[in-house]
């Protein structure tokens, strides 16, 4: 009961754009600095170095909430674009990773597809990769539709399939051979789009990542779930399903023993390293998701 009161007050929170505009200019706090890399791309390329000496490769994520005018989509669009040339020159082993709302989703679709375009036209000139994370339901169909364009010219570019959401399989037949990153999904969906057990949700995530690596696609499995992490490891031993086939992904901060022992053992681990300072959202829907992640939060206060 607590811990759905809680939820609820953090989603709010993370779509407060008032509160978002306070914690810009407050820098990291309550903790945020030990799930976010710092507010600059010096501050995220020195922290992927640190992870890539450690065996683990990432996808960088510059945050950034509520874009709402070109401007702020273009400069959007050219800070992507500035991260992919530092991560070349630095020689650090990561991929970007975008929201389309940052790149001018919600002012007009056409111009969103020509500013990923250019993301992705850079990613393509420094051989490097994009993922275009998936945001909440009302934009899902607009990001297929945008990846599908994008996919006509670039091979370099994927997205996020979410399994709480019913229409998740029929996207995945669909995108049949196209990497994907499969998640259990982050925001608060209506009973009409996506299943509110989490028993559910557990059950289909592992059905969508078994049918991607059962039809031959690269597939992501960003999950913390060690359930989730043991059931796919059997299940690509019993069908000997190579390693270069898939990997792993977390989040900065979250369960670091866990990332490093699967690099130990072998397997490809992806830290999906954010930075920034439109950090407010992104913090509110990871304390959401597991209220024992406020612990977090209690250490900051006491910290510097
Ligand atoms: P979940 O939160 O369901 O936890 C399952 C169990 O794992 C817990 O009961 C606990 O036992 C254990 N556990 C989980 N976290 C733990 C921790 N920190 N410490 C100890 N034990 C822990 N979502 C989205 O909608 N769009 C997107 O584009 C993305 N992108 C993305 C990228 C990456 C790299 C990750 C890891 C996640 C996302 N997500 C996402 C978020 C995703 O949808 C989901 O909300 C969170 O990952 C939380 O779900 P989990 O699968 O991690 O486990």
């Amino acid at each position: 009961m607590l811990s759905k009161v809680s939820r609820n007050v953090f989603m709010f929170a993370s779509k407060n754009k008032a509160m978002n505009k306070v914690a810009k200019k407050w820098g990291l706090k309550l903790g945020a600095s030990q799930v976010v890399a710092g507010s600059t791309i010096e501050a995220a390329i020195a922290t992927v170095l640190e992870l890539n000496k450690k065996g683990l490769v990432c996808t960088l994520d510059h945050l950034g909430e509520f874009v709402s005018s070109r401007e702020e989509a273009l400069e959007a669009t050219e800070y992507n674009m500035r991260t992919l040339e530092a991560i070349a020159e630095s020689g650090v082993d990561s991929n970007l990773s975008v929201k389309l709302t940052q790149l001018g989703l919600d002012i007009d679709d056409t111009f969103c597809l020509g500013n990923v375009l250019r993301v992705v036209e850079a990613a393509k000139r420094t051989n490097n990769f994009v993922r275009i994370d998936m945001e909440d339901y009302s934009h899902c169909q607009k990001t297929l539709e945008i990846l599908r364009e994008l996919s006509k010219f670039y091979d370099n570019v994927g997205t996020v399939i979410q399994a709480y959401l019913f229409r998740s399989q029929q996207d995945m037949i669909d995108l049949r051979g196209k990497p994907l990153r499969l998640v259990k999904g982050a925001y608060k969906e209506l009973p009409e789009v996506a299943f509110q057990d989490k028993k559910e949700v557990d059950e289909n995530y592992f059905n969508l990542i078994k049918l991607h690596l059962l039809n031959g696609s690269y597939t992501a499995i960003a999950t913390h779930d060690h359930e989730i992490i043991s059931k796919v490891i059997a299940f690509v031993k019993e069908h000997e399903i190579s390693s270069n086939q898939f990997e792993f992904q977390m989040l900065y901060g979250f369960r670091t023993d866990m990332q490093l022992q699967l690099v130990q053992e072998g397997y490809k681990m992806r830290v999906y390293v954010p930075f920034g300072d439109d950090w407010f959202g992104y913090y509110m829907r990871r304390l959401a998701e597991r209220p024992q992640n406020v612990a977090f939060a209690f250490r900051g206060l006491f910290s510097k």
